[in-house]
């Protein structure tokens, strides 16, 4: 559950360091990440996840937050890395990760991206169709790549689609993502292109959505998967050595969430995994998850500086040296988040107040008809919760620069990424038009 935030003379303290002194030293707007927080959250999914029969993964699904200090702390709590560009692989491999603990996702992985992970010797790729399937045994042949032992996974779609507190049994094919397990006849090319070219195939991946609070879909994922993986096995003789089962587990973004405890999620996912290989009697020996905003969301804060303010008849606008650039889900799929006056935190929540940022588009809002503290010009406003899927999917909209990421560690505060300068953002602009030779 969200941990609640120290109060300390009327402002937010978030790893023993007030939003001031964050403000004053690095200039807002500002990621912030509570060290704590977010390495105890590692270490819980770690030690939840585990079983007396089974080898277990977890696997940090970076698209969430993806940066060379992150992908650290992953290397240093025993996490492996779920990567979907060649982007993120290279933010891994400059980081020092052990590449053979990384799995390369993607529906669209490039030739040059194949390439990369063979040369990296990333540990696993994980297969998203036929056409990726032939490229990889087309690629595995060449002599600069014969002696990678990559290992494989495919990507299946089970037909059971998770949102947020409701998920649906149905036979959803229409998914950009994976092969579904009703074209059993093409999975079965899939596994056999991969294997006549001498690339270890073992076993599936599914993952059914983001932010489910419903313990029952990730079970009858598990369930279907399973099933899948015996009628195949009977079809067509091939025995799963591996399941990952992807990420999606829900966190608190506002009191309507309601997530289920990592330790719970971890504990019945395990149980549901080795009740169905004993039921039906598979051979698989390992299984992965991959938390992405589980891992990373709720040690996450943004702080904004109030600036101007704007009564219109029937609206209190607040307005941030911020917006939709630098956490874009509001705007992109209504997320809702909850928000402290975060030098004025001692006041009760009296004021509503829709939060607008500086970006041209009236849809530049970070919250509508929200309940703050009273505030004034020059206060500090803290979001909530905001540590997936906020500076990962940030923009130069407006040509507004990236704010920087700050860890926040007992008292003391580390860049994990500076802010970007003006020049940073015009630095691969031409003044003089540069033909191309
Ligand atoms: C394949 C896969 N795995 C894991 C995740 C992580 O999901 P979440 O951040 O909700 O845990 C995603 C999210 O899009 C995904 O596509």
């Amino acid at each position: 559950m969200h941990n609640a935030i120290e109060i300390r003379d009327g402002q937010a303290v978030i790893g023993g360091v007030g939003v001031r002194k964050l403000a004053s030293s690095c200039g807002t707007p500002l990621y912030i990440y509570d060290q704590n927080a977010l390495e105890e959250r590692m270490a819980e999914f770690v030690s939840s996840f585990k079983s007396d029969t089974l080898q277990t993964s977890v696997l940090y699904a970076s698209k969430a937050f993806s940066c060379l200090a992150v992908y650290k702390l992953c290397q240093k709590h025993g996490l492996a890395l779920d990567v979907v560009s060649a982007g993120e692989l290279y933010t891994a491999y400059k980081a020092g990760f052990d590449l053979k603990n990384v799995y390369f996702h993607g529906n669209n992985k490039s030739r040059k991206e194949l390439e990369m992970a063979l040369k990296l010797k990333v540990g696993t790729i994980i297969v998203d169709n036929l056409m990726e399937a032939e490229l990889l045994a087309f690629l595995v042949q060449k002599p600069e790549y014969q002696s990678c032992r990559v290992n494989t996974l495919l990507r299946i779609n089970p037909g059971i689609e998770a949102h947020t507190h409701q998920y649906i049994q149905t036979a959803y094919v229409d998914s950009k993502f994976g092969i579904s397990i009703l074209k059993m006849d093409e999975i079965a090319q899939i596994v056999q292109t991969l294997s006549q070219a001498g690339i270890s195939f073992d076993g599936f991946h599914a993952h059914i959505g983001s932010q489910i609070f419903e313990q029952e879909a990730f079970l009858a994922e598990i369930t279907k998967v399973c099933e899948f993986a015996k009628t195949f096995e009977e079809q067509f003789g091939f025995v799963t050595r591996t399941l990952d089962f992807g990420g999606g587990f829900g966190v608190w973004y506002t009191d309507a969430d309601k997530p289920v405890a990592i330790e719970q999620i971890c504990k019945a996912v395990i149980s549901q995994a080795e009740a169905e290989k004993e039921r039906l009697n598979l051979a698989f020996d390992s299984i992965c998850i991959e938390p992405g905003r589980s891992i990373v969301a709720e040690a996450g804060y943004q702080l904004y500086e109030i600036g101007f303010l704007k009564e219109t008849q029937n609206r209190k606008y607040i307005f941030i040296d911020g917006g939709m650039t630098d956490n874009i889900r509001p705007a992109l799929y209504q997320a809702d988040y909850e928000f402290d006056v975060a030098t004025n935190m001692d006041a009760a929540k009296t004021e509503t107040v829709t939060i607008a940022g500086k970006c041209c588009e009236s849809g530049d809002l970070l919250g509508s008809e929200i309940t703050i503290q009273p505030y004034q010009s020059g206060d500090l406003l803290l979001v909530h919760s905001t540590g997936a899927y906020g500076y990962s999917m940030a923009s130069n909209y407006n040509k507004l620069p990236f704010a920087g990421v700050v860890f926040v560690k007992d008292g003391k505060i580390y860049w994990a990424i500076k802010p970007q300068s003006l020049n940073e953002l015009i630095e691969r602009e031409l003044l003089e038009v540069e033909e191309v030779q």
